[in-house]
């Protein structure tokens, strides 16, 4: 199992979850290049590459706030008010997310089962014998270790390997231009008029931060089409940059141009996967049913190798932790082994399933996405014996929360959610999310 982030961990507790006499019939090996669990959610001020040369995996900021209630990200079996003993409000800033899941996985108890600190380097996997062979390596010591495998999960996530375009202007461009991989800190572009580029939640999400940080302006460039709704007067919409002259004007599509001090591109990510042989990686963008994998898991060419949370997300963790049960129970041969499914039959099914996304994509059709998921979710969560929780009703309040949020995108985090693991209602915020700089959260 490579990376230990809440897909990876999702993994392990499935296993764990299994009775003692079966548990110790399987023989498992995680390896998370980082110290400790929590994956994107571990905050670095690093950007660039580390002491060994790897490109740092975080990609959030300091400031971050998550973008759904904590409702919709709460997992079964492990609420926020059993981690914090207290009650709390929906919208939560990462350090409380991060504090949440460690606590989940000290329950679990699945720390011993993690080598930290060891990046996997490659992965073989012969077709004959059917076997991976998997080579690591301690980033501490600098030693390597090989071990064979009868399956492989790959749960390193597909938001770190930034997409990033190029545009006329950018080598003259006197202000400074990052990706949102890079992005640390708003209060950097204080009394700024800076254009963001990108249209979706990186775009939405940076350009509050950064207008609550004091930037004069953020004016979004979008490729595909504007976010409506709830923004102020201060962040703007318009279509996709033409170039940056010379005066570092930018000019827009539209014809419409404007003077910028700094550029954040926010085009999204890259799967990327430096350790797997080419013909087993997955050439995807951000969608909701993800290219190359059957069922959203099984590699279509070896489903043997399995990848976790590949897919745009509405519901983050508790997918992961679905995904993972299903895996476990194909492994233990109680569902149906995608290996008896021609490779043809496999594409097939990924072929019709993208076409599903795209008809509603075309249409416009966000609720029709959102319960697409659902229904994915569901399928598998049936046949499982996890949590039967309902995703239909998980995913009723996410398009509540968007509905909150088109109302006003600087006030939506000051709503509040029942949580359907624990029935109660969350509590109100002691200081409005526009005035919250110093990451206070009401709990009582
Ligand atoms: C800026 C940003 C904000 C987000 N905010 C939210 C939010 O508010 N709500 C929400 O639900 N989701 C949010 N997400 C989505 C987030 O990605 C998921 O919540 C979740 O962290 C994904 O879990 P994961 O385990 O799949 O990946 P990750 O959390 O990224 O974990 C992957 C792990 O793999 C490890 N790894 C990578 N390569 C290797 C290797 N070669 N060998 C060993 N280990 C390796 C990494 O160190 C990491 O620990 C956000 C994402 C981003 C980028
Ligand atoms: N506070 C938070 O919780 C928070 C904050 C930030 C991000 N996130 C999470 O981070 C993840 C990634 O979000 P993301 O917005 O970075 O990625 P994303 O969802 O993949 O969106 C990428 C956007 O960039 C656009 N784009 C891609 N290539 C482009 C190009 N060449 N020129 C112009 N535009 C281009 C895409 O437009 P098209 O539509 O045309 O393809 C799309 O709108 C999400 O899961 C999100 O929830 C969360």
């Amino acid at each position: 199992m490579i990376g230990a982030g809440p897909s990876g961990c999702g993994v392990l507790m499935a296993f764990k979850n299994l009775p003692e006499e079966e548990f110790k019939n399987y023989k498992i090996d995680a390896f998370e290049c980082q110290a400790e669990f929590g994956g994107m959610w571990n905050y670095t001020w690093k950007t660039g590459v580390d002491a060994k040369g790897n490109a740092v995996h975080g990609s959030m900021y300091q400031g971050l706030w998550t973008n759904v209630p904590k409702e919709i990200i709460e997992l079964p079996g492990y609420s926020f008010e059993e981690h914090y003993g207290k009650q709390m409000q929906s919208y939560l800033p990462r350090h409380v997310v991060t504090d949440y899941l460690q606590g989940r996985y000290a329950k679990a108890d699945i720390n011993s089962m993690v080598k930290f600190s060891t990046r996997v380097m490659d992965v073989q996997y012969d077709e004959s014998s059917e076997i991976f062979t998997v080579t690591a390596k301690n980033v501490l010591t600098d030693e390597s270790s090989v071990g064979e495998y009868d399956y492989v999960f790959v749960c390193t996530s597909h938001f770190t390997q930034p997409k990033l375009p190029e545009f006329e202007g950018f080598d003259t461009f006197e202000g400074r231009v990052l990706h949102s991989h890079d992005f640390r800190n708003a209060s950097d572009f204080k009394n700024q008029d800076v254009l963001v580029i990108g249209g979706n939640l990186s775009a939405e999400d940076i350009a509050s931060q950064i207008v609550k940080y004091g930037a004069k302006s953020a004016t979004i460039s979008y490729r595909s089409a504007a976010m409506e709704g709830g923004f102020p007067e201060n962040i703007t919409w318009v279509p996709l940059l033409q170039k940056i002259d010379k005066e570092n004007v930018a000019h827009f599509k539209d014809g419409s141009s404007k003077k910028v001090d700094a550029v954040i591109i926010c085009t999204g990510y890259e799967h990327h996967f430096p350790f797997l042989p080419e013909q087993y990686t997955i050439e995807s963008g951000n969608r909701y049913i993800t290219n190359n994998l059957y069922k959203g898991i099984f590699h279509e060419k070896c489903p043997k190798l399995m990848f976790l949370g590949m897919m745009n997300l509405f519901l983050a963790f508790v997918i992961f932790e679905i995904q993972a049960h299903y895996c476990r129970d194909v492994i233990r041969g109680k569902l149906e082994d995608p290996k008896t499914v021609s490779v043809e039959d496999r594409m097939k099914d990924i072929a019709s399933q993208k076409k599903l996304e795209d008809d509603l994509r075309k249409a416009g059709d966000v609720k029709g996405l959102a319960y697409l998921q659902a229904d994915y979710i569901t399928d598998l969560q049936k046949q499982s014996d996890y949590s039967q929780l309902s995703m239909h009703e998980r995913m009723d309040m996410f398009m509540r929360v968007i509905e909150i949020k088109t109302a006003n995108r600087m006030t939506f985090r000051d709503s509040k959610f029942v949580s359907q693991v624990t029935g109660k209602e969350a509590l109100d915020v002691k200081k409005p999310w526009l005035e919250n700089f110093d990451a206070t959260v009401n709990m009582a």
